[in-house]
């Protein structure tokens, strides 16, 4: 928490004279929804919360904050997890949620293009209206912005077959800490002319440049499906498992890991039945998605899993969604419990079953009141790290695992960014080498250290 900052009078004039009034939010109560992050665990504070329209204004406002050094928070969502959309150090938060434009499909190129405020599921929605797909979904999809994916470089739920946000952002238009636009919304997919923007703006996480549009890469829609839910006794078991599938079925789209404490969190927490009527240790959820049924060649690769013990296959929708809030729901589940300490890692495939054995007993030698709970994106060897029953400001578990990731050769963070609840741990995975090229690249752009100051560096 910070002390409360303020702004001169004449300086919201300023921003007023660019937005309109009704898009310059200064009131307490109306503040507030902007300055605690999604957790509830991190509340910033910040002078004035501004609505901008369109690209020109955002160009304006960050002429404005930069002729006077005042420094500014972009927000989409605000469903990150990394308290980097937040005011923590009493910047200004300048939402993009008006800029949320959606183009027409490009059937012929296979591309749209939306402005950075449009919801995933928005832009979801309108590719599978023209017979397409949007490759990245997210259980946040309904709040969180193509413009806060993009910064964040959001992974998700279909990561192993498509790759992540960078892959489908083909060109983007953004507002640079030096007040310059650059957009390069084209669309052409091989355009090897100097550095690829797009792609370094992917994951800045608002520290570069405010990301007002960007044209996405869309791809084919496939309306036959199989989801099912297989159990395993070990997660050794489940990891090999995994590996045999993805080898098996180039259709695999999601392979998610949970535990049986997590999916009893789930079930107390929203009065589900549990999949199973015996518990088992470990479950894989698994999706796979064609244009022909692809039960058979499904049911030929599990058929082969000698170490799985049951398994639940989804006969129609209501069921399909029952086994995905099993493990969609972990997140809000794990809220009913406090405020967790949320942490997103990834291990080499060959350490992962190693790491989910030991980081339990890594948390509890340093917080033994704490609580950890496993589950993720197992196919790209993406765990979430939840620590519950530990204080807010309380960090002993997070750099216990962190360390633990950093000595397994993992990454401390594989999809939610540093923020700026990691940032003083970035060490573990960047040289000092690497991050002196980042700093170079962030003065380059954003001279006068305007963009999200107090993220990324420690
Ligand atoms: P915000 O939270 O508003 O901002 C996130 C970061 O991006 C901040 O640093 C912010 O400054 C910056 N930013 C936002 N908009 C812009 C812009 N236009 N230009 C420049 N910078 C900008 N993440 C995953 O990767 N995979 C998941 O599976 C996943 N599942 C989730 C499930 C739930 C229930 C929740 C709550 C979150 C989940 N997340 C996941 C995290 C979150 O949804 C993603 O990080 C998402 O990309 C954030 O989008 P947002 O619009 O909410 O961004
Ligand atoms: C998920 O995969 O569910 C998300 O990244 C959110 C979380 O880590 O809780
Ligand atoms: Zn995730």
């Amino acid at each position: 928490m910070v002390a409360e900052p303020a702004l001169p009078s004449t300086f919201i004039a300023e921003l007023t004279d660019i937005v309109g009034e009704r898009d310059v939010i200064t009131d307490t109560d109306l503040r507030s929804g902007y300055e605690l992050d999604w957790t509830g665990r991190f509340r910033g504070a910040t002078p004035a919360i501004v609505r901008p329209a369109d690209t020109a204004q955002v160009a304006a406002i960050v002429s404005l904050c930069r002729r006077d050094g005042v420094a500014i928070v972009a927000q989409g969502g605000n469903t990150g997890l990394v308290a980097g959309g937040v005011p923590m150090g009493g910047e200004m938060v300048l939402s993009l949620r008006r800029i949320a434009t959606i183009g027409e499909v490009d059937r012929a190129a296979r591309q749209l293009t939306v402005g950075a405020g449009a919801t995933l599921a928005a832009v979801r929605t309108a590719a599978a209206a023209a017979g397409l797909a949007y490759a990245i979904d997210l259980g946040a999809r309904d709040t969180a912005t193509i413009g806060g994916t993009i910064a964040t470089n959001a992974g998700g739920l279909n990561l192993i077959r498509y790759g992540g946000t960078r892959e489908q952002v083909v060109g983007v238009e953004a507002v640079l800490g030096t007040g310059q636009t650059i957009s390069h919304l084209g669309g052409l997919v091989k355009d090897n002319t100097g550095y690829h923007l797009p792609s370094l703006l992917c994951g800045s996480e608002g520290t570069l440049g405010i990301v007002t549009a960007a044209r996405l890469r869309l791809v084919a829609r496939h309306d036959h499906r199989v989801t099912a839910l297989l159990a395993f006794a070990e997660v050794g078991a489940a990891i090999e498992a995994v590996s045999h599938l993805r080898g098996r079925l180039d259709a695999l789209e999601s392979a998610e890991l949970m535990l049986d404490a997590g999916v009893r969190l789930v079930c107390e927490a929203f009065d589900l039945r549990p999949p199973f009527a015996e518990p088992h240790l470990v479950y894989v959820l698994i999706e796979v998605a064609d244009s022909h049924d692809p039960t058979d060649d499904v049911a030929e690769a599990v058929g082969a899993l000698t170490t799985m013990v049951d398994a639940a296959v989804a006969a129609d929708d209501a069921q399909r969604d029952l086994l995905w809030r099993y493990r969609e729901d972990h997140t809000l589940a794990l809220n009913t419990l406090g405020k967790p300490h949320k942490l997103d890692v990834t291990l080499p495939i060959d350490r992962l079953a190693e790491f989910l054995e030991t980081v339990p007993m890594v948390v509890r030698d340093v917080v033994p009141h704490g609580r950890t709970w496993l589950f993720g994106h197992v196919g790209d060897g993406n765990i979430h790290v939840n620590i519950s029953g530990v204080d807010a400001d309380d960090e002993a578990g997070d750099e216990a695992v962190l360390d633990h990731v950093a000595s397994l050769g993992g990454s401390i963070s594989a999809e939610h960014g540093i923020g700026t609840a990691k940032k003083q741990w970035l060490h573990l995975c960047r040289s000092a080498a690497e991050i002196d090229a980042m700093r170079a690249i962030k003065r380059a752009l954003d001279p006068d250290n305007v963009l999200n100051p107090n993220a990324i560096f420690p």
